[in-house]
């Protein structure tokens, strides 16, 4: 089972989801994370994000941004997206249902659809990031459920 973990910028929130799930997955998976804009290609992820994973023993200095590309769709078998722009985005970028069919919203796995999008902290404070960081653990807990007993 391949899980690839997809926001804007590949520096925030998809890094810390990466690093997280890496964290819960048995071995023999493959977790990565990528965006949708290539404007942060080859950075590491924002410094705010290193700390807030660090602070939870969990470290994601060594990533480095990249674009999905379209060998994402067969390489991956799940593909959850940050927000809804993003999952627009990503959808836009399949070919057929097959690879449709991987790509959801990250916070669909809580059934909160109302609150499907794991907010953008990068205009905000190590506040907001320990808050995504919060509601990723939560989703990651979720998707390691569900994929252990599918
Ligand atoms: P991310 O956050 O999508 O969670 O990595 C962002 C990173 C960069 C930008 C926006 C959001 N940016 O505008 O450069």
């Amino acid at each position: 089972m391949n899980i690839l973990m997809v926001c804007l910028g590949n520096i925030c929130r998809s890094p810390l989801a990466e690093g997280i799930m890496k964290t819960k997955v048995p071995e023999g998976f493959e977790v990565d994370s990528a965006g949708t804009i290539s404007m942060h290609e080859g950075e590491h992820p924002d410094k705010r994000a290193v700390k807030t994973a660090a602070n939870h023993q969990i470290d994601i200095s060594g990533q480095r941004s990249r674009p999905i590309n379209r060998s994402d769709f067969k390489k991956f078998d799940r593909i959850y997206c940050m927000d809804i722009d993003v999952f627009e985005d990503v959808i836009s970028k399949t070919e057929n249902e097959e690879e449709r069919q991987k790509v959801s919203l990250f916070l669909e796995v809580l059934g909160d659809h109302k609150n499907a999008e794991v907010p953008d902290p990068y205009w905000g404070d190590m506040n907001d990031f320990e808050k995504v960081y919060q509601l990723l653990d939560k989703g990651c807990n979720a998707i390691k459920n569900q994929i252990l007993i599918s």
